[in-house]
């Protein structure tokens, strides 16, 4: 039988609260996906991050706790008003604490860096995370009641709520304790400005082909060489604007060239099989 590892996590003994999530949403329910599974469930079960939800429909003076009207200047949708918003976040601030960092979710705010992210779980501020819905804000709760606001990227999404809970996942992976090994964070893409090295596991062939021999070697200096090329070989192919104001070191340098004349030596085999 698999062990009950939901109540070996339940009987440890409860580490300090290292990072408070508070989330202004209309949809508390759908935070269920990071509050009760993989990584982020686990690390809340244990206490080491915790998530509160405010919704504004509890601070709507409405008789039927409407939230939205329509938009001023006429035009589709509805605009969430500020009046109950406002409200959710001052209440957030109140619990969570004054220090505690606001944000709108908005696909006009600015987008995070992996560095930033990891800069915020190492500060530990609370945060709090407003989720827009339908055509958005009204400006004025903007301005005056968060401290900016975040995109997930120049795209737009229905709502905040899944855009929080990225960001949720991202920063709670650099909470200390969260991450079985505190490594994974550290040798994930963008952590030292690379993409990662690519991953295989078994069965040791597939579909016709293996795995690359030195993961087999046993040779960790000699693993570690090759991760360090591939890492440096995949930024320059897929992502070269991360290596552009890089100084590399020698042995950077060094492995960046045997990537290039290997796969340079790779396509002139291919073609001449062809
Ligand atoms: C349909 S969108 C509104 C988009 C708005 N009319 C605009 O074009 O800027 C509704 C809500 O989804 C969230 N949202 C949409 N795209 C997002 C993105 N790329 N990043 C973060 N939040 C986003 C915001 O909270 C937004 O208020």
């Amino acid at each position: 039988m698999a062990p009950d590892t939901r109540s070996a996590e339940l009987n440890a003994v409860p580490p300090t609260v290292s990072m408070r999530f508070g989330i202004v949403t209309l949809f508390p329910q759908m935070f269920g996906a990071v509050s009760e599974y993989g990584v982020t469930g686990r690390a809340m079960r244990t206490g080491l991050i915790e998530l509160h939800c405010w919704n504004p429909r509890d601070y709507s003076t409405d008789a039927s706790r409407r939230v939205d009207d329509r938009p001023y200047g006429g035009g589709p949708g509805m605009v969430l008003q500020a009046p109950p918003l406002a409200e959710a976040l001052r209440t957030a601030r109140a619990s969570l604490g004054g220090d505690a960092h606001s944000v709108a979710l908005s696909p006009q705010g600015r987008c995070l860096s992996q560095r930033e992210l990891i800069e915020i779980a190492r500060t530990a501020k609370p945060l709090i995370m407003l989720c827009g819905r339908y055509e958005g804000i009204d400006e004025r709760l903007l301005r005056d009641e968060v401290d900016e606001e975040w995109s997930l990227g120049d795209f737009v999404i229905s709502g905040g709520e899944l855009a929080a809970m990225v960001l949720i996942d991202a920063i709670a992976r650099h909470v200390p304790g969260v991450l079985g090994d505190a490594r994974s964070a550290s040798e994930d893409s963008f952590a030292s400005g690379l993409l990662d090295a690519p991953h295989y596991t078994r069965p040791e062939q597939y579909a016709g082909q293996g795995v690359p021999p030195v993961l087999i070697s046993g040779n960790h200096q000699a693993v570690r060489r090759w991760r360090l090329k591939q890492a440096l070989g995949r930024t320059w192919q897929r992502r070269p604007e991360l290596l552009a104001g890089r100084t590399l070191d020698s042995e950077q340098s060094q492995l960046l060239a045997e990537y290039r004349e290997e796969l340079v030596a790779h396509s002139v085999a291919e073609h001449s099989t062809s």
